[in-house]
């Protein structure tokens, strides 16, 4: 088995700054990517902007600037933030890249060729915030978007259709033939029965404003942008260039996964799919759809603007914490919800108690008791014997769950063998061992804990990318001692371990009062320009 593996985010619309909703899709993608890594995959992580369409275009006119100028000032803003969250992707495209332009033409052209493209009118509904086409049953008397709930306008133009009924049965054949298609399983079913709804033949260009990639044999029309977009993950590949080895690694001949959330889900579904089917490329691809984080009971979304930035929590708790709490918390089936008070609470109980505690604790009584160096004594105390059965047990869930995408769950799991760790403390009472002079049962227990704080430190490697590094050093273990393919629990045969400098995490003393500095920084954050 080959093992390449290809993971995307969604090309964020240039529609205004990155929120904690869009950080929380690319730290998923950074963190799985670290993942498969640790397994041993040769991975490619892909992001970038979707720059197109009249949805842009729009908000560079607000601003007296052009698309171009204000899609540029976009990514220099996206990289940034992608670069302070230490999210270490391998491209980033847009979609104005004068590769991608000429790629979407050429494939344009291609699916005309073939007969899957005609020119028709459209008349009807349109949500230029969704860049999506509606009928007169989907937007009702009030003319709303079903989507995202603003008001929709009207589009009578001419237009390129492209013929999704004709796949419409191929594709729910192959959605059978591939039940992992889709994840997690109910959002496949959503998309099932609205294919058997019925697909009506879409859209594929505009031709009333001039923000997108002109057709080659029509050039007054641009490219409708979910077919310029789509095809990012592609073009990211040189798909069309004359070297596209990388379309062969990854795509032919390696498993891909697109994260995107339930907003896009029939976008990435059905279009995606049946478009490549058109130009004969094969669905090669899993697609997990999350659910999404709210603010006051809606999607945080850049366009309603009931956004938090990450900034906010990042210059108070530090990297680590942020990608934490939004990983531990991120909306897997079901929506999440995004608090100050929630935040500290996750911070002070998992990180500063459970985790950072654990680990200076041990260490100081790996000074104390021993030097700062402690053997690998066996033991048969029942404390110890049962911890490491449940040490074995957990890592096994871990990884279940990470293979179901299901990284909330996952955290919990390495939470688990930390709270776990720090029961067989109590359990044993070092203290008490020491006083009454059974040292080698104190040594035993010492190992254990310092094992166990190595073995989770490996684990959570994707996660706590600063604090593990830490660790590492405090703990003193060489690199072949960091492989989560090979974690030989309880073998390594001593530890020489340092002090920490600082505590790893510092506890918030005074969580009401940091709350309401938190909503002042939120609001100052929000006046920021891009
Ligand atoms: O849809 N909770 O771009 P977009 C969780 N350009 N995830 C969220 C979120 C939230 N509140 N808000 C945003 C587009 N996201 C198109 C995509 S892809 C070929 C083209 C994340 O800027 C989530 O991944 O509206 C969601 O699907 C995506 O950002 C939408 O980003
Ligand atoms: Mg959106």
């Amino acid at each position: 088995m080959s093992k390449n593996f290809y993971i995307t985010t969604p090309i964020y619309y240039a529609s205004g700054r990155l929120h904690l909703g869009s950080a929380s899709s690319t730290c998923f993608c950074d963190s799985y990517k670290r993942y498969m890594k640790q397994l041993g995959y040769d991975t490619r992580f892909m992001t970038g902007l979707d720059e197109h369409g009249q949805k842009v275009e729009k908000k560079a006119l607000e601003r007296n600037l052009t698309p171009q100028e204000y899609t540029d000032k976009l990514a220099e803003r996206a990289i940034n933030l992608w670069k302070y969250l230490k999210c270490d992707y391998d491209k980033f495209i847009r979609t104005t890249d004068p590769e991608h332009v000429k790629e979407i033409q050429l494939i344009f052209d291609k699916m005309l060729k073939n007969d899957d493209i005609y020119l028709g009118e459209y008349d009807g509904w349109y949500c230029v915030s969704c860049e999506t086409f509606f009928t007169n049953s989907e937007v009702g008397e009030e003319h709303i978007c079903p989507s995202c709930g603003k008001k929709v306008t009207t589009v009578k133009e001419k237009s390129y259709f492209f013929r999704l009924s004709k796949y419409q049965d191929r594709l729910l054949k192959f959605i059978e033939d591939n039940p992992d298609f889709i994840k997690p399983e109910v959002k496949k079913n959503e998309v099932v029965s609205f294919i058997k709804g019925g697909l009506e033949d879409l859209s594929v260009s505009r031709s009333t404003f001039k923000w997108g990639i002109p057709l080659l044999n029509d050039p007054k029309h641009v490219v409708y942008v979910w077919l310029d977009a789509l095809f990012n993950y592609l073009t990211g590949l040189n798909f069309l260039e004359e070297d596209n080895s990388l379309y062969k690694k990854y795509w032919l001949n390696g498993k891909t996964v697109h994260v995107v959330a339930k907003d896009i889900l029939r976008f990435h579904a059905i279009f995606w799919p049946i478009f490549l089917m058109s130009i004969d490329v094969p669905v090669n691809y899993q697609l997990f759809c999350h659910s999404w984080f709210l603010m006051m009971g809606e999607k945080m979304s850049k366009s309603t603007g009931n956004v938090i930035y990450p900034e906010t929590f990042v210059k108070r708790y530090g990297l680590d914490s942020f990608r934490y709490y939004v990983l531990r918390n991120f909306p897997y089936a079901q929506d999440a919800v995004c608090t100050p008070l929630d935040y500290i609470q996750t911070y002070n109980t998992e990180l500063v108690n459970d985790f950072g505690n654990l680990v200076s604790r041990t260490l100081s009584m790996a000074s104390k008791y021993f030097n700062s160096k402690v053997r690998n004594i066996k033991s048969d105390n029942e404390y110890i014997l049962n911890f490491e059965k449940f040490l074995e047990s957990e890592i096994e869930n871990y990884h279940k769950d990470m293979a179901e995408y299901k990284i909330n769950n996952a955290l919990k799991d390495i939470n688990n063998i930390v709270a776990r760790t720090n029961k067989l403390i109590d359990e044993t009472m070092p203290w008490a061992l020491y006083k009454e002079g059974n040292l080698e049962l104190l040594e035993s227990v010492i190992y254990h804990l310092l094992d166990a704080i190595r073995i989770e430190s490996i684990l959570y490697v994707p996660y706590l990318i600063d604090s593990t590094e830490v660790i590492f050093k405090s703990l003193n273990v060489k690199d072949s001692e960091k492989d989560l393919c090979n974690l030989n629990p309880f073998t390594k045969e001593v530890y020489e371990v340092g002090m920490l400098e600082k505590p790893l995490f510092p506890r918030e003393n005074d969580p009401e009062k940091a709350k309401n500095e938190i909503l002042v920084d939120m609001e100052e954050e929000l006046k920021k320009d891009i």
